[in-house]
């Protein structure tokens, strides 16, 4: 059991970034590169890790960067992650399960290996990864372990059914491992964004229609992770970064279950076949 003085810092830490090819995975591991020792970017697109690779490496001629191409969906290669990363001499303190996809439109017309992806990333291979990853966390504690859920994950969202569960699931298992894995000397903090302009809305697209968001609720990716490190060091359990999400979250909870559901049977739908 750690001292009630441990503090998980990021300096001289050796992160493992899944999603890293992209979007918010990217900009943590921007945002680590001056504080860490190591990173570990893993996704599927080898191409845009190596760049990004390169570049921090280029500008950070001491820091170790490696690149992991790994299909999350995958049980097997989830599982050797942590193996083939010790044989790397990689000692892991900081997890940021930050991979993820959605699928907007309606359910009972969704393709179902796109929501099956969604679940499975989302859900599935975090989980996955947090298990196969507490015992390094807690010898090289103490550790962190940042969940990227998703304001969405407040909410009942028609045609975002699928995406603003897996995101529920997210924040309420976090908040479960916050309290359990804490004697283990391992940190846990959730960030939950709303709109941020990555490569999210492309993939989660199934046409050329918007996600209905509006601009001004769009927050820059710099900000959510930025805001998403200081809460892991600050001890936050949940941080929805930016002012517009952290009074959405606040309403969202606020009110009564049947008022927002309410509220969400008048949300414009996506779908035409609507009753
Ligand atoms: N952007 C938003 O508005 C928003 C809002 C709230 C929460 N979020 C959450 O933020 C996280 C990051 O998303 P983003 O906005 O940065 O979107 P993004 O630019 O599309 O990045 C998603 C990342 O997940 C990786 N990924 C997806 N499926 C994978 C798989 N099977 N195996 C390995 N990696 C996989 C992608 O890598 P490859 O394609 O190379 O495998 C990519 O690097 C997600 O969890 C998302 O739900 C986003």
């Amino acid at each position: 059991m750690p001292g009630k003085r441990a503090r998980f810092r990021l300096s001289g830490v050796t992160a493992v970034i899944t999603g890293a090819s992209s979007g918010l995975g990217a900009e943590f591991a921007r945002q680590l590169a001056p504080h860490a020792a190591a990173l570990v970017l893993v996704a599927r697109r080898e191409a845009e890790m190596n760049e990004l690779a390169e570049s921090l490496r280029r500008d950070r001629p001491a820091l170790r960067v490696a690149v992991v191409v790994c299909d999350l969906a995958d049980a097997g290669s989830r599982e050797r992650l942590p193996g083939h990363l010790a044989s790397l001499g990689f000692r892991v303190n900081l997890l940021v399960n930050n991979a993820g996809l959605g699928d907007y439109g309606e359910f009972a017309t969704g393709a179902w290996h796109r929501l099956a992806a969604v679940m499975e990333v989302n859900m599935v291979a975090l989980t996955h990864l947090a298990h196969v990853f507490v015992a390094d966390l807690e010898t090289a504690g103490p550790s962190g372990m940042l969940n990227v859920s998703s304001l969405a994950g407040e909410l009942p969202i028609p045609d975002f059914g699928v995406y603003a569960a897996t995101k529920a699931y997210v924040t309420r298992l976090s908040e479960a491992l916050r309290i359990e894995l804490r004697g283990r000397g391992i940190f846990v903090s959730v960030l939950a964004p709303g709109p941020v302009a990555t490569g999210f809305g492309g993939v989660a697209r199934r046409g050329s229609e918007s996600l209905g968001q509006p601009k001004w609720s769009y927050v820059d990716k710099e900000k959510v992770v930025r805001l998403g490190l200081e809460a892991l060091v600050r001890g936050r359990a949940v941080v929805y970064p930016g002012v517009v999400p952290t009074v959405a979250a606040w309403v969202f909870n606020a009110l009564p279950r049947v008022v927002l559901r309410a509220i969400l049977w008048r949300r414009p739908r996506k779908a035409a076949d609507q009753p």
